[in-house]
């Protein structure tokens, strides 16, 4: 039998890092999460006869994505309340098309179980659209909540 390398979604220490910590940390748990999802998904793309379970540890590993993705945008809308992050509006925005459309992906393969749709979903859109929102929307506001004297630990303990 051959053990295949597992493929890279994204890697922690390439992805952008943003002023803040606490972002950052949620960050390289997200990665974790989706690598973990990615080799499944390679499991199952390699296994003969795909059971039942396997598409189960998938259904449920997509679930836990989306538990994780809900408080990870919810602690930086608060944070940009908090601060008065300018673009608050365009970045939450960005955070639930961002959410539907892991909602809709994950409604689509219980529905189909269709496993290159959901593949190319997480090993191409969601690494690209991660790696740019990080980039962008969190380190601008990242970068503004300290520029405004924001203190990590200092709201929140
Ligand atoms: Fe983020
Ligand atoms: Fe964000």
């Amino acid at each position: 039998m051959t053990i295949r390398k597992q493929k890279t979604i994204l890697q922690s220490n390439t992805i952008p890092q943003v002023a803040l910590d606490f972002m950052n940390n949620t960050h390289f748990e997200e990665i974790d999460l989706v690598n973990e999802l990615g080799e499944l998904i390679e499991q199952y793309q390699h296994s003969n006869s795909p059971g039942k379970e396997q598409a189960t540890e998938i259904t449920q590993k997509m679930q836990a994505w989306i538990e994780h993705t809900v408080a990870h945008f919810k602690r930086e809308n608060e944070l940009m309340q908090e601060t008065g992050f300018p673009a608050y509006r365009i970045h939450s925005e960005e955070h639930e098309v961002t959410l539907n459309r892991l909602k809709s992906a994950t409604q689509a393969w219980q529905q189909d179980h269709d496993i290159e749709v959901l593949a190319d979903y997480v090993f191409t859109l969601w690494p690209a659209w991660f790696d740019n929102h990080v980039n962008t929307m969190d380190m601008m506001t990242a970068k503004f909540a300290v520029m405004n004297g924001y203190r990590e630990g200092s709201i929140d303990q």
